[in-house]
């Protein structure tokens, strides 16, 4: 499973992608607002950065200005996936996109259906957003478990990239599910790398080696 990071923010972005943890990245207009600063250049940084996919965001919602802004956004680095919403146009944009070897991620899925006809239009990922269902009462990995399943009917070759993640169990769940990729706020890998016990038991290493060479406080390794 691909672990991208969810963000716009060139320290946690540097941070994660230095741990070797990174294979890529998803922004969108609202993390890059986030940020503050001008977009333009935070989106050509975070694409020089990272080597794996870079998902960068069009903000027009009419076919043709859609075109221009991701052949543009394309420029930015031969990893940057243009991103589009789930509308009539996204997924023209996203058949024409993909026509001329421009990968494309369609956002904002919400049913199978829209993951079934975005395939069909091309996509490289298809992005569904889980914690916005959960947050509407409804099962947002159950959408995973069925969008796995139509894709391995059909052998698509787009890439179910889990989004909207919101803790660290959406993760392990999305895994036995067999996704692609997670797309993970920072905030959510950070928490993946804990555990008490492990806190405890290096706490507790250290202290009977601290023991060991009590006598001799010069002893290395
Ligand atoms: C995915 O590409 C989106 O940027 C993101 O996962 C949305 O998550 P949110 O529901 O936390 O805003």
């Amino acid at each position: 499973m691909k672990i991208f990071l969810d963000t716009a923010n060139l320290k946690s972005i540097k941070k994660f992608n230095d741990m070797g943890l990174l294979d890529g990245i998803t922004t969108n207009p609202s993390l890059l607002s986030k940020e503050g600063g001008n977009p333009k250049d935070a989106m050509q940084e975070i694409a020089k950065i990272i080597k794996g996919d870079v998902s960068l965001e069009v903000v027009a919602t009419e076919y043709s200005e859609m075109l221009d802004e991701g052949r543009r956004l394309r420029q930015y680095g031969e990893n940057v996936v243009v991103k589009v919403p789930m509308t009539p146009d996204g997924l023209r944009a996203c058949k024409t996109l993909s026509s001329e070897g421009i990968p494309v991620n369609v956002t904002l899925i919400f049913s199978a259906n829209q993951a079934l006809l975005a395939a069909k239009s091309g996509a490289k990922y298809v992005s569904p957003f889980i914690g916005r269902l959960d947050d509407i009462g409804q099962n947002g990995m159950a959408l995973i478990e069925e969008i796995q399943e139509i894709f391995l009917n059909y052998e698509f070759t787009t890439q179910i990239l889990v989004a909207s993640i919101r803790h660290p169990i959406h993760v392990v769940d999305a895994a036995k599910i067999g996704a692609d990729v997670v797309t993970l706020p920072p905030a959510v890998l950070d928490k993946m790398l804990l555990h008490p016990l492990t806190r405890i038991g290096l706490e507790n290493f250290l202290a009977d080696w601290d023991k060991l060479r009590s006598g001799n406080p010069d002893m290395k390794i």
